[in-house]
Formats: C-alpha cells, structure tokens, sequence
C-alpha cells in the first residue's frame, strides 16, 4: 500500500507537468512497471483476409500502412502518454469475420450470458495497480470476453480506468456492467469515443487523461 501511495504520488507529479515533461518521464521504469493497457478488439480476435483494409471494416483504423484495431488505436495513445505494458485480450476462438455473423454470435452470447474462454489466461496482474481497460461497445455493452478477463483476475485494490469506441451510440451500460463484475477495484470514469472521429482521438485522449490522472486515489 505504502508502495502505492508512493508511485501514485509520482504519477500524479508526472502528470501536473506540461506535455514536454510527460513525454521525457514516460520512459521512467516505474510507469512502465505498473501500468496496465489491457484491451479487446475485433482486430487481434479475428481472423481477417489479408486483403482486408479500413474500408471493407469498420473496425480497421490504417496507420501508416499499418492495420490497427480502432481501439487499439486508442490503447496506443494511452501507452505514449504514460507508458505502461499493452495486453491485447484474446479469445481462444477467433470472431467471424462477416459482421452480420458477429452481431448474431453476439446477441447469442449475451443471452446466455457467456463467458468466452481467453487465451493468455497466466498473465501475472499484480504488480499492476493501475488498469486501462479498453473495448468497442457491442449491443451497449461490454464484449463478454471483458467480462471473462475481469472475472479471470484478482483486481483487489487496483485502481481501473475504461475506455471504449463505439459508431456514435455512446458506451451504454458498459461501464456499469464492469463495476459489477469488478466491484473489489476502484473504477475511475471512463472515456468513449465515437470511431467517427479517431482522426483527433490523440488530442481528446490526452486531454481526458490529464483529467482522469488528478482522480486517481492518492
Ligand atoms: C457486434 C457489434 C456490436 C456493436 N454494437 C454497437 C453499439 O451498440 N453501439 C455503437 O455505437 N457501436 C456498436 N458497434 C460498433 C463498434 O463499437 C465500433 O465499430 C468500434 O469502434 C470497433 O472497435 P474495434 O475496431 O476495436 O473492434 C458494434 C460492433 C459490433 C461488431
């Protein structure tokens, strides 16, 4: 806890900086030591035809030729604004390509309440205290694969900071479904963003994580 309270304290003096500040301290090993960027995405749960691009999905961002889920995208920013180790949450079973396929296996797995089997189930948590949980909003939901990654873990006194793309609808009830399957962690307000407008993600990301930063429990 003493531990805690110190590395916060160094977070929130890393973050009262200006940006030129942040960007020098984010090599510092401490935040890369006890952040988590932890996320789910179509891209990385999906086995996509190579010849898939940004515009055949809606959930393909294209950055610098590069494919990158639009939530991944998001994650990105995060970890170059105050470090911290990115995990992608991924489901034994990949997700159907076709979306009309995936919008029905999704309605599926919410009705039955499914817990979608993960992989990278040993990812070792505890030396984290601070969790960026990141996910697209499906059905104004949370995928059930978050569900299965919150109920994997013990978040026991860590502090978890949400965040989720959407089409423009807004996180609906995401963010409380991970408040109750996680009531042991602190959950911080989140931050949404409509796919719309990942053009200026970097500018409302950083903004919104100065803020979210001066939350933190001290
Ligand atoms: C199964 C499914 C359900 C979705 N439901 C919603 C929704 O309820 N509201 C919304 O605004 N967008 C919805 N979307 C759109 C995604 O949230 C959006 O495209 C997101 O940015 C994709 O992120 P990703 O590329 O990281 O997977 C849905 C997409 C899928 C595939």
């Amino acid at each position: 806890m003493k531990r805690k309270g110190a590395y916060i304290a160094f977070l929130l003096a890393a973050f009262l900086m200006p940006a030129a500040s942040l960007a020098e301290d984010k090599a510092a090993p401490q935040q890369k030591d006890h952040i988590l960027v932890a996320y789910f995405s179509r891209m990385g749960n999906t086995d996509y035809a190579s010849d898939v691009d940004a515009s055949s999905s809606a959930s393909i961002v294209l950055r610098e030729e590069e494919r990158v889920g639009t939530t991944e995208a998001i994650a990105d920013v995060i970890v170059q604004n105050v470090g911290g180790d990115k995990f992608l949450i991924q489901t034994l079973a990949p997700y159907p390509e076709d979306f009309q396929s995936l919008v029905d296996l999704n309605h599926r797995e919410a009705d039955d309440n499914t817990r979608p089997a993960l992989q990278n189930t040993e990812k070792n948590l505890s030396s984290y205290d601070v969790i960026f949980l990141g996910y697209p909003v499906w059905a104004n939901s949370v995928p059930r694969a978050v569900l299965t990654f919150l109920e994997t873990h013990d978040f026991s006194g860590k502090v978890i900071i949400p965040f989720c793309t959407h089409n423009g609808y807004g996180p609906g009830k995401s963010v409380e479904e991970i408040r109750l399957a996680c009531d042991e962690a602190q959950i911080l307000a989140g931050f949404d963003i409509s796919s719309e407008q990942m053009q200026t993600a970097e500018d409302a990301v950083t903004s919104w994580l100065e803020e979210v930063w001066n939350a933190l429990p001290q």
